[in-house]
């Protein structure tokens, strides 16, 4: 014993205790740019050019010698995606990787509350984190241009104001968990029809206005760490590395320090991309000439080629260095960050939060004869009609198809909360989509079914003419040429022969309501036929749940439109008079591209149907509850500015019926006289309040000069102009319901 504690003392003298000093860019003390410095100086130039693109389907690798971690990505915007193979698509068949399927992106945008964005964004990114990814490819916030577009589902509706307010507390819940966010398409990707050669042709005013505020607010509001660049083109150059959008507008005006990742395959050649301020490229199919080549990472625009141009001299490491700062620091603030928490997976919160705002963004579009909620003390039997009633709706739809943990459907929902209250009668309708599989992954379902649309029919008539209510479940799904990736809709006419059977249906019994599951808007020319409409989305894991609790009355709906209903294309600018899906052209590089002139300018959605006098199905901001509001007269007092004054609206609202609900008020500005065409009005404040029956609250919204702006081209800078304005405070964009007027000095 004395031998070795003599050893063990001789070995401490001798050896000074060597307390390695922590590099900076590993000490969490040290503000993120030192770090991201400290790490640049010590880093090749091959390990640079590594870290920015792709060394699998969704991973890029860090810095093994450093120890700088390797970036993981993973769709989407509504849950994460399954595990795919290290290089392919296809399933790895993983079995912990089933998520929580959350609501599309138009259901949260119709609750028309950032806290349910804050929840939203903060319940998938610890599902996000758990899975021990670094970034979310999501939200998409592309502007509601066409009912037509595949990928409305997937985004935020026709408003920029509403976009911008609702993208902000999503981006904040999520990078909450230390992953990053992908804010995406960037910009102008507002269909998916040759979605990789559209070249919208957009002028400054149209795209400052409507096409970028929602990508502002995410990244000076939101402090997006990365955006995704778009497929499609824009002057002259693909979104994903357009000198424009990202260097002058993102980087240059706005100020922002996050990485832009190219969407998968968006990448085409290497001069551009290195100069177009791309950060990141992944999903190049790149054996330099077509797709799909295996595990060709190093081929990649910017792998070898780059590498070779800076050896060769023809680009300097500039260009270079400031893509790896911006990798690191999006490695620092995710994978690198000690503190961030660690995430959670099919929470009951999760749960929870899918119900909640599955159930505050349903619209109640019609209710006559105040046919809902479905009163179980008089309603003894009940039709269920239709295939979306048991459709599971989480599988498909592109890269935002999901391997949810389970999905209630409709019916099984109605079916769990009425239990013995009434009998349920179900009857299919029609057959859409029996499939139920993308990627890999499939429902288990079998909606195959042999009958033909005759019997379904008379089926459905049938089910119908007994029952004491028909609840038709109808809609789009998410297969090609409805609601999905890389396909636009061919119509806005509903599939299927739903029209037809619709009318079949309330013919039978005119104590119908129609649930219409889609995530964009559709013809509904049977309005006059069925007592109630409602507007239901996809929501997800809690589908059925969350809808019969409304449907029961459990839940009073308080969701409103995100996007104006348009009765038909006539209604639409992008149809009417902008250009859709374009005409073949040729770009200053010579590409052959699908020029699409944004001709309607400005005036999209309801800017559009103000402006003409159009009446659509349903307006923009438009639902209704289960109780009525009553909106007394507004007031306003201006505050003395040093700039230019500011004033305050307010307006007494008061619940007038028998039960608790919301009402979402909202403030329109109508700029009376302009140096340049504006808009009959625009959206500048929404609030919505819950209130008891009886209840009376006073609304008050702030007017400031940023409420009053419009874009200027000439100056390219925003401002306002003295003169009358009028705040027009309403319930949706056609039901005003009192207004006060204004001057600015
Ligand atoms: C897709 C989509 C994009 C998605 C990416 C990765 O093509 O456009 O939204 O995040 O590829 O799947």
């Amino acid at each position: 014993m004395k031998a070795l504690i003599s050893a063990l003392t001789l070995f401490a003298a001798g050896t000074t205790c060597i307390q390695a000093e922590t590099p900076v860019y590993l000490d969490d003390s040290k503000p993120i740019e030192e770090r991201v410095e400290d790490a640049l100086s010590r880093m090749t130039l091959r390990e640079k050019i590594n870290i920015i693109h792709a060394q699998s389907k969704f991973s890029a690798p860090g810095v093994p010698r450093l120890g700088i971690p390797e970036m993981w990505c993973t769709d989407g915007p509504m849950g994460v995606r399954p595990e795919v193979l290290w290089d392919k698509w296809t399933q790895a068949k993983w079995t912990n990787d089933s998520c929580t399927a959350f609501p599309s992106l138009t259901a949260l945008a119709a609750t028309w509350d950032p806290d349910m964005a804050l929840l939203y964004g903060k319940s998938i990114g610890e599902e996000a984190r758990y899975r021990n990814k670094s970034v979310l490819l999501g939200p998409g916030i592309n502007i509601y241009r066409t009912p037509l577009n595949g990928r409305n589902f997937e985004y935020m509706g026709e408003d920029p104001y509403l976009v911008s307010k609702m993208v902000v507390p999503y981006v904040k819940g999520v990078q909450s968990n230390g992953v990053a966010v992908c804010v995406k398409h960037y910009a102008l990707n507002n269909n998916e029809i040759n979605r990789h050669t559209s070249n919208p042709i957009v002028d400054d005013r149209t795209l400052y206005e409507i096409y970028l505020p929602g990508f502002r607010a995410a990244a000076q509001e939101g402090n997006a760490w990365s955006f995704m660049g778009g497929y499609n083109l824009f002057r002259g150059e693909h979104a994903s590395y357009n000198p424009i959008l990202m260097n002058d507008i993102l980087k240059g005006e706005w100020g922002w320090d996050g990485a832009v990742i190219s969407d998968w395959g968006a990448v085409h050649d290497t001069r551009t991309a290195v100069s177009g301020g791309l950060d990141m490229e992944f999903g190049s199919w790149t054996n330099g000439l077509s797709n799909g080549h295996s595990n060709a990472y190093d081929n990649y625009f910017l792998a070898e080629p780059y590498l070779k141009g800076i050896q060769d001299g023809t680009y300097s490491t500039v260009e270079l260095d400031d893509k790896a700062r911006r990798v690191l620091r999006l490695t620092f603030r995710t994978v690198m960050n000690r503190n961030r928490p660690f995430g959670a997976m099919g929470s009951d919160e999760h749960v929870a939060a899918c119900r909640k705002i599955g159930e505050e963004g349903v619209v109640l579009l019609q209710n006559r004869n105040n046919l809902l909620p479905i009163n179980l003390d008089n309603v003894k039997k009940i039709a269920v009609i239709g295939e979306n009633a048991i459709k599971m709706m989480t599988v498909g739809g592109g890269s935002s198809s999901l391997k949810a943990r389970y999905e209630v459907t409709p019916l099984d929902g109605l079916k769990a909360r009425i239990g013995n209250k009434a009998q349920i009668v179900y009857a299919r309708g029609y057959v859409g989509d029996p499939t139920g599989e993308y990627n890999g992954v499939t429902t288990g379902q079998d909606l195959n079914d042999p009958r033909s649309p005759e019997e379904l029919r008379d089926e459905a008539v049938r089910v119908a003419r007994d029952a004491d209510i028909v609840l038709f479940f109808g809609g789009l799904n998410k297969a090609a040429h409805n609601d999905c990736e890389d396909s636009d809709r061919l119509s806005m006419e509903l599939p299927y022969g739903q029209n037809e059977l619709i009318e079949a249906i309330a013919a039978a019994n005119p104590r119908t309501a129609v649930i219409n599951i889609s995530g964009t808007g559709v013809a509904m020319p049977w309005t006059d036929k069925v007592d109630a409409i409602m507007q239901a989305w996809y929501l997800g894991n809690e589908t059925g749940n969350a809808l019969a609790s409304i449907l029961t009355g459990d839940v009073n709906p308080s969701g409103k439109l995100p996007y104006t209903y348009y009765a038909s294309l006539d209604q639409c600018g992008a149809h009417k008079m902008g250009e859709y899906p374009g005409h073949p052209g040729v770009d200053e590089l010579g590409n052959e591209v699908m020029d699409m002139p944004y001709n309607e300018g400005i005036f999209v959605g309801y800017r559009f149907t103000d402006k003409n006098k159009l009446r659509p199905t349903f307006p923009f901001g438009h639902g209704i509850s289960y109780t009525t509001f009553k909106y007394g007269k507004a007031t306003i007092d201006r505050s003395e500015g040093t700039e230019t004054d500011t004033f305050t609206v307010t307006v007494p609202v008061t619940n007038t019926g028998s039960r608790t609900g919301k009402e979402t008020v909202q403030l329109y500005i109508a700029d009376l006289k302009s140096s340049l065409p504006r808009p009959v009005k625009e959206l500048k404040g929404f609030k919505k309040i819950e209130l008891q029956p009886g209840q009376t609250a006073d609304v008050s919204f702030t007017i400031t000069a940023d409420a009053l702006k419009f874009f200027d081209p000439e100056l390219h800078a925003w401002k306002c102009e003295p003169g009358t304005f009028e705040a027009l405070i309403g319930s949706s964009a056609t039901d005003i319901r009192t207004k006060a007027s204004f001057k600015l000095r």
